[in-house]
């Protein structure tokens, strides 16, 4: 061995990369520390952690390849300064976004989910057909480093379930981000996971976080959960009750020994989930408001529309059904949309299906949106329609049977 590699060899690698500074002193974030520990980022609304994210992806692309997954669409630019390609969630299948991150482990390709437009159940279903395409890739993947950001954790991995449906969404969500975290290290994988609220992420993924980066926070039992974390006593914990934006008490193994308060630095990309600054309503006389809202023809489209049914209630709504002549169509497209639950369809599928006109479809779909049955879009070519959540919940309910 020459003496050069025998240094190479001890002098441990410079994977550092600086995201903020206290007293003057930058603060490193350690990446291969990180692989092994994770990072959380945790604050209130407006603490900074989607700027905070974005710094640290912004400095960490050079080391290894990012994966971002972005619950509101707020990384777009991000994406594109680090060359990511950007995936919409809402686009591909389950298994499409397994084989895409399996592929994006492969040849190295920076990526960024964007999973706008689903809602809550399918967003995570979705994130978590990605993430566990991460953690499946063959072994011989595993040195293809991955930092993995993700913001707004807790609508991935919920702590609480709303519903019998929700709960089994949920389990998956939670599983499959805890796995991540678990498996991570030697898989290559370094998840940062920001969220608003201990509270609300489940506690089997924070419990595998080992780095923390705690910002303001306002309700007493995340101060004192994330006092927990950082071993702060009562009389410090009031401290995170007034950090301003971009304040963050930072701790663990790939930032600092000792907790420390230091502020992150400016990103290099515009920040696309500022608060916006306050702007006063137009100054629009009483005339032109009413011809810009066009309250008149609002008025007549109150009128003729079907959403008469959404102000009768009770045995008042029953009769206005029963008595619609498109009644009938309504209640077998209930039955068509029943059997693909929790699927969607068009209302040109549905009329072909059953044998219909589209238009006596689309008001049979009307009554059913105006009666909280269906999901829907307005009127128009490629109309979805799927059951209502409410419907698709009851029929996934757990019967209750005697014993006896
Ligand atoms: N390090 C920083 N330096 C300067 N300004 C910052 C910093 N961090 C955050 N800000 C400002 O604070 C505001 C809120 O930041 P950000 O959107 O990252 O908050 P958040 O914690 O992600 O909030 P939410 O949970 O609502 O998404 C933004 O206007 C941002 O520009
Ligand atoms: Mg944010």
């Amino acid at each position: 061995m020459s003496a050069l590699s025998a240094v190479a060899s001890v002098v441990p690698p410079a994977n550092r990369v600086p995201i903020g500074h206290t007293s003057g002193l930058v603060i490193n974030l350690d990446l291969d520390k990180l692989m092994a520990g994770r990072l959380l980022i945790q604050g209130s609304s407006g603490a900074g952690k989607s700027f905070t994210l974005r710094k640290i992806v912004e400095e960490a692309f050079d080391y290894l390849t990012v994966m971002i997954v972005d619950p509101e669409g707020e990384f777009g630019n991000l994406a594109e300064h680090i060359g990511a390609t950007t995936i919409r969630a809402a686009e591909l299948t389950n298994e499409g976004l397994t084989a895409a991150a399996v592929r994006g482990r492969q040849h190295r390709i920076n990526l960024h989910v964007d999973l706008t437009d689903l809602d809550p159940e399918d967003r995570i279903l979705r994130a978590s057909a990605f993430l566990s395409g991460l953690i499946a890739v063959d072994r011989e993947y595993w040195a293809n480093t991955v930092l993995l950001a993700i913001d707004e954790g807790h609508l991935l991995a919920p702590h609480l379930a709303g519903s019998a449906r929700d709960a089994e969404t949920r389990r998956i969500g939670v599983a499959t981000l805890t796995d991540v975290c678990a498996r991570g290290r030697k898989r290559g994988v370094a998840p940062v996971i920001a969220t608003q609220r201990l509270a609300k992420l489940a506690t089997s993924v924070v419990s595998e976080l080992q780095n923390f980066l705690v910002g303001i926070n306002v309700f007493d039992r995340d101060i004192a959960r994330a006092a927990d974390l950082l071993g702060f006593d009562r009389t410090n914990a009031d401290r995170f009750r007034n950090l301003a934006p971009g304040m963050f008490f930072a701790f663990g193994p790939a930032l600092c020994d000792v907790p420390e308060l230091i502020k992150i630095d400016p990103s290099i990309t515009r920040h696309l989930g500022c608060t916006p600054d306050l702007i006063e309503s137009a100054a629009h006389g009483a005339d032109r408001a009413r011809e810009l809202l066009d309250l008149d023809s609002l008025r007549s489209c109150a009128a003729t529309s079907r959403d008469v049914h959404l102000v009768t209630k009770g045995r008042g709504a029953i009769d206005a059904f029963l008595l619609d002549p498109n009644a009938a169509t309504a209640a077998r497209t209930v039955a068509a949309l029943r059997k693909i639950s929790p699927s969607a369809t068009t209302s040109g599928d549905l009329a072909l299906h059953l044998g219909a006109p589209v238009s006596e479809v689309d008001d049979a779909l009307d009554i059913l949106s105006a009666m909280a049955a269906v999901e829907t879009m307005p009127r128009g070519p490629g109309r979805i329609a799927r059951l209502h959540a409410r419907l698709r919940q009851r029929l996934t309910d757990i019967k209750v049977v005697a014993l006896s």
